[in-house]
């Protein structure tokens, strides 16, 4: 989705603020700009990609804000791209998320302004244009337009005349970087990590001057102190690494992200575990029910997590596609948990599920890989995954990351509510730990899942099937598939093919089978004749040693108990990296997708 940068300081702005866009670009965007100012401002937008923005000659700007758009109002055109500027020329506005009440206020000054675009955005420039006017000084021309603005909304302002940029956050994220002489503005670290790891995540209200290295923040009109945070991570963990694609990377890295979210938290031997909640032994025992929320990827890491949590925690769980999500009638919501599972920690759709749910009552939990994300800090608790930073726009490492701090949950859950002895969660906890090593199994398989890729690659679709803990797996593998690839692939319940989708199944149509521990093996190992039956090639992603079991390909998965499909899934996503490579898609920029999805 959109993103926002800006710099203030000494060094060399113009490079900086055109490398930052550079570093959002796995966002997701159509076209990009950026503003420079010395005793101008200079501007070049245009849509299209990066590399083919004529950055402005500034050598003398000690400010710039930039701008990556992912268009929702208007279509991706020059004239859309922002930043976007006044009638005068002399006020720069970048802005994410969308104004309700735009159209109001485009219709009230379309008398005296000129409007060049088709954007909710620029109405904002024009209205600091007025503000301006009237004698106000840039911050407080900014406050006075914010507060008139209803919607979502991160935006920064830069204009000739009045020093640095000022920034203003409504449901939208944004950060600060400082260092010794300049500050850095960004929708996300990414943006400024090579200059600065110290950062201030601003809250909805704030508006921020950053002038070099002093920044101020205010909220409601007093000056507030908000916390500077050290970022764990550096440039290098979002580099490529010497791997030609983001995705590869961040699948390789597999066994490292699932080791960073055990470290610290696992008593093996106690068969406990420690995820710093401040949910009581009381209240744990209390729950009636746990509401897991989330939207794709992140949906069947919590269907995974559903089956585990009903199994070992002893609980009742409902998954929920966060787009659909209401808090219904009939609940208790004291004794409901409400666990939003979501790697960037900003999905719209979940944040605004996560607010339905604490506005009913109910307390809440946060699954996510961003520290400082909005859902981070408005949920009632927070565990985070600890992927590290995830470039590619389709998600890998963070479902793995998910779904094992998902289980430590499970293991947390069922010992306070003695659903599970220390002997049960200490064979669970075992079979966590022997993930990584298994996972580096399946990768140092890569090239036979590269030779079975690129043999049906050319296909006329591709299902997945699974049961159980199988059959979240079997949709994450589709939805791998479908993304970068841009194939037909569908993900289905191995017992459901009899009842509709079999239609479908041809000898053009490869059948990946998901049969591992936890996944009812047995049983699909029924419907692999099915298909098997009506031509169609399969390839068995398997634990299981079974006579009966004969496939076109074999992609044989490590012992782990309930962790297996998910040591299966880094099959299929080699598999999808491998066919979209083979056709050689966009994978790390997928069409039409974007890394953090911050509209409804
Ligand atoms: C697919 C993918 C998306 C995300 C979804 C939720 O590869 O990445 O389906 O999983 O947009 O995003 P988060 O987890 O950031 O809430």
């Amino acid at each position: 989705m959109c993103g926002i940068t800006g710099y203030v300081g000494r060094k060399d702005c113009s490079t900086i603020v055109a490398q930052s866009l550079k570093n959002l670009e796995y966002r997701g965007y159509d076209s990009a700009g950026i503003a420079l100012l010395d005793d101008t401002l200079r501007v070049h937008k245009q849509s299209g990609q990066i590399d083919d923005l004529l950055i402005p000659s500034a050598p003398d700007a000690t400010c710039g804000i930039g701008h990556t758009r992912w268009s929702t109002h208007g279509a991706p055109t020059d004239e859309n791209a922002h930043p976007h500027t006044d009638c005068t020329e002399r006020i720069s506005v970048v802005h994410n998320g969308i104004i309700d009440n735009y159209e109001t206020f485009k219709r009230k000054l379309s008398d005296d302004h000129e409007f060049t675009s088709e954007t909710d955005s620029e109405v904002i420039a024009h209205l600091i244009e007025n503000a301006l006017e009237k004698g106000a000084d840039l911050r407080d021309a900014v406050e006075h337009v914010v507060g008139m603005l209803d919607g979502s909304f991160a935006i920064a302002v830069t204009a000739v005349g009045h020093d640095g940029i000022v920034a203003a956050r409504q449901d939208s994220p944004l950060v600060i970087g400082h260092d010794e002489e300049s500050s850095f503005l960004a929708s996300d670290v990414t943006a400024f990590v090579e200059h600065t790891r110290t950062v201030t995540f601003l809250e909805d209200g704030d508006i921020a001057h950053l002038t070099g290295d002093d920044v101020t923040i205010w909220n409601g009109g007093d000056v507030v102190e908000r916390d500077r945070q050290t970022v764990d991570w550096g440039a290098d963990a979002a580099e490529k690494g010497g791997y030609e694609h983001y995705m590869r990377k961040e699948i390789h890295e597999q066994p490292h992200a699932v080791r960073q979210a055990l470290s610290g938290r696992v008593d093996e031997l106690a068969g406990s575990v420690d995820l710093d909640l401040s949910l009581s032994q009381e209240y744990c025992n209390s729950l009636d029910e746990i509401q897991i929320i989330a939207c794709g990827t992140s949906y069947y890491a919590g269907l995974y997590a559903a089956e585990l949590l009903e199994a070992h925690a002893d609980v009742r769980v409902s998954v929920h596609i966060a787009s659909e999500y209401e808090f219904r009638a009939g609940r208790d919501p004291w004794r409901t948990l409400v666990v939003a599972v979501t790697q960037s920690g900003e999905t719209a759709d979940t944040l605004r599920a996560l607010r339905k749910a604490a506005g009913a009552g109910a307390r809440t939990l946060a699954v996510t890989n961003t520290v400082g994300s909005t859902m981070a800090r408005e949920a009632d608790d927070t565990v985070y995954i600890r992927s590290g930073p995830e470039i590619g726009v389709a998600a890998t490492k963070t479902f793995a990351s998910q779904v094992m701090t998902l289980t430590l949950l499970t293991v947390y859950l069922g010992r306070q509510r003695n659903a599970l002895s220390s002997n049960e969660a200490s064979t669970i906890l075992k079979e966590l730990s022997a993930v990584p090593g298994a996972i580096q199994q399946v990768l140092d398989a890569e090239s036979t899942v590269r030779h079975t890729a690129e043999a049906f690659a050319d296909s006329e679709a591709f299902f997945f099937i699974g049961r159980r803990l199988g059959h979240p797996v079997a949709l994450e593998g589709a939805l791998k598939l479908k993304e970068i690839s841009y194939d037909h692939a569908e993900g289905f319940s191995s017992g459901e093919l009899k009842h509709g989708p079999l239609a479908l199944v041809t000898e053009d149509t490869p059948v990946i089978a998901i049969l591992t521990e936890g996944t009812n093996a047995d049983e699909t190992l029924h419907n692999v004749k099915e298909v098997e039956s009506r031509g169609a090639p399969v390839i068995g992603v398997t634990s299981e040693s079974d006579p009966n079991a004969v496939f076109d390909t074999a992609l044989e998965v490590p012992s782990v108990g309930v962790m297996e499909p998910v040591v299966a899934n880094v099959y299929l996503q080699l598999f999808a990296y491998h066919v979209a490579n083979a056709k050689g898609r966009s994978i790390d920029k997928p069409r039409n997708l974007a890394k953090s999805v911050t509209v409804e």
